[in-house]
């Protein structure tokens, strides 16, 4: 009985086989219930749940009191993209109408959440609301008012709303990868590329707090934001930049944080040190216009590539690979464990090397010192048919240090592991013990649909998990592929949250 030993060394489930099935399929004793579908109302003015969630950050409602309540909540859920065959309806006019509801669709939900006898439910409160691309968010740090940015300092929304993070001081950061294809389509509606893929720290507390562009941390297409402290107190935020041959980045912050200073803490993140990592040598290479030469000396053509701070920041890709930041296969999450303090990251796959399974690597910093300048890195876990996983995306810990991923094999029609992986599917890895990097299948996701998401409740009893674009490759509203999630009488699948409960007493916290 896997439930008698140390968590540390076996899953506390039996695991479960690849399937096709359109549910979310769990290990016997596990069971889900749907909370926060698209298209809800949940807020006192009438807005609902936006389309395709991802990351949930959990912010106990008691946290400012020093509790960690495990059954009383306030739910961050990112909404990365619509498909407009769900969202609007209109696939080809695309009028002003359609682009509304899209723009209304993603960005960020608040929503308070509560346990009661049965089970999870949404409850009203004055703080639950919408963060949309029509919210206006502020530029804040070294880019705000720049050329790089034609000036602005405050500006429309926040899209492409991915992974994330959860700040010591109660914050979300919400993270803007793909923004590229919303300022395609969304042209003619006053949206500015520049604008839009950045890190936006919201306030889930405070409605009233303007939600804040952290231009000092980069703009690229970020995945994630993994925050940590450093022993002097330093801010310390991990990232991934999800793109082929792309890099992975750390944020050192100026200031120090103070535990219970909240004020203080929101402005930590405006100004600081940006790094890339270097994978051949170990180290973290500066990205600072100022101090690191070879960004003066870089040069396209006979042109120099920087003139500027700003402009090192609003093209940070260029930058890292201009000093030697390593190429990566597309870094999608990474976490930071939270007993070792070892980071962890999935390289998700690079087609282009012919990476199909993908890997999650990890490494110690100098002195287990977040903001130390050197590491020593190793593969973790290799995705493949001896693992039986393939393209790592979402990453998170337990309370216990048990790591559990999900998978992303969404856009590799050629991914040669498709054929027997089954649908995108959840993970669990001991990460110390002999069975350090076995990958134990716990959930399997509806047709089409990615799981995303993952978060844990303080006391490791619920996992909060997204489930993304189920029936997602559906032809039309006729033929659809996937009925998840649909309100009753329908057909239509909605993404959701889903509440997992069924996880035992754990031993060995
Ligand atoms: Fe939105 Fe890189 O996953
Ligand atoms: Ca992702
Ligand atoms: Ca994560
Ligand atoms: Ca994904």
């Amino acid at each position: 009985d896997p439930k008698a030993v140390s968590p540390r060394a076996f899953p506390p489930f039996t695991p479960i086989e690849p399937t096709g099935a359109d549910t979310l399929t769990l290990p016997r004793g596990y069971r889900f219930q749907v909370l926060a579908p698209w298209g809800e109302p949940f807020t006192e003015s009438g807005r609902t749940i936006g389309f395709n969630h991802d990351y949930i950050g959990y912010f106990p409602l008691d946290l400012h009191e020093g509790g960690r309540s495990s059954t009383d909540a306030l739910l961050t859920i990112n909404h990365e993209y619509v498909n407009p065959m769900f969202v609007g309806g209109d696939t080809k006019g695309r009028g002003a109408e359609q682009i509304r509801a899209e723009m209304e669709a993603v960005g960020v939900s608040v929503v308070r959440v509560r346990k009661g006898r049965q089970g999870w439910s949404v409850v009203p409160d004055p703080r639950n609301r919408r963060i949309d691309a029509l919210t206006p968010v502020e530029l804040t740090g070294p880019v705000r008012g720049t050329p790089a940015v034609k000036g602005a300092t405050t500006v429309k929304g926040t899209v492409g709303n991915c992974s994330g993070g959860q700040t010591p001081w109660g914050t979300l950061l919400t993270c803007e990868e793909n923004v590229d294809g919303y300022t395609k389509s969304w042209e003619g509606s006053g949206y500015e590329a520049m604008h839009q893929g950045w890190v936006t720290e919201i306030d889930p507390f405070d409605p009233q707090w303007t939600p804040k562009k952290r231009t000092g941390m980069g703009r690229f297409r970020h995945e994630n934001a993994a925050v940590t402290l450093a022993p002097d107190g330093r801010v310390v935020v991990y990232m991934g930049d999800d793109m082929q041959d792309s890099c992975i980045y750390k944020f050192v912050s100026k200031g120090s944080y103070t535990p219970g200073n909240r004020a203080a803490g929101r402005d930590l993140l405006e100004s600081g040190d940006l790094y890339v990592a270097n994978f051949g040598n170990g180290s973290w290479v500066l990205l600072d216009y100022d101090r690191n030469k070879k960004l003066q000396e870089a040069r396209t053509g006979d042109r120099p590539m920087f003139t500027s701070q700003a402009e090192v920041l609003a093209d940070a890709r260029a930058a890292a690979l201009a000093v030697g930041g390593t190429p990566v296969d597309r870094p999608e999450d990474i976490e930071v464990h939270p007993r070792t303090g070892d980071i962890y990251a999935a390289l998700t796959n690079n087609s282009k090397h012919g990476n199909f399974f993908g890997q999650i690597i990890r490494w110690t910093e100098k002195g287990s010192d977040p903001s130390a300048l050197s590491f020593l890195w190793e593969v973790f876990a290799y995705g493949g048919p001896q693992s039986g996983f393939a393209s790592p995306d979402n990453l998170v810990f337990d309370p216990y240090g048990n790591l559990w991923m999900v998978t992303d094999n969404s856009d590799l029609s050629t991914n040669p592991i498709k054929a027997y992986h089954g649908n995108n599917a959840m993970f669990f890895f001991p990460t110390e013990g002999p069975n350090a990097g076995r990958a134990y299948r716990f959930a399997v996701g509806p047709v089409d649909a990615e799981l995303t998401g993952p978060v844990f409740s303080p006391d490791g009893k619920t996992l909060f998990l997204s489930v993304q674009h189920p029936g997602e490759d559906s032809e039309s509203l006729d033929k659809l592929r996937s009925s998840f999630g649909a309100q009753a009488g329908s057909q239509v699948p909605r993404p959701t949250l889903v509440a997992i409960e069924g996880f035992p007493g754990w031993r060995g916290a």
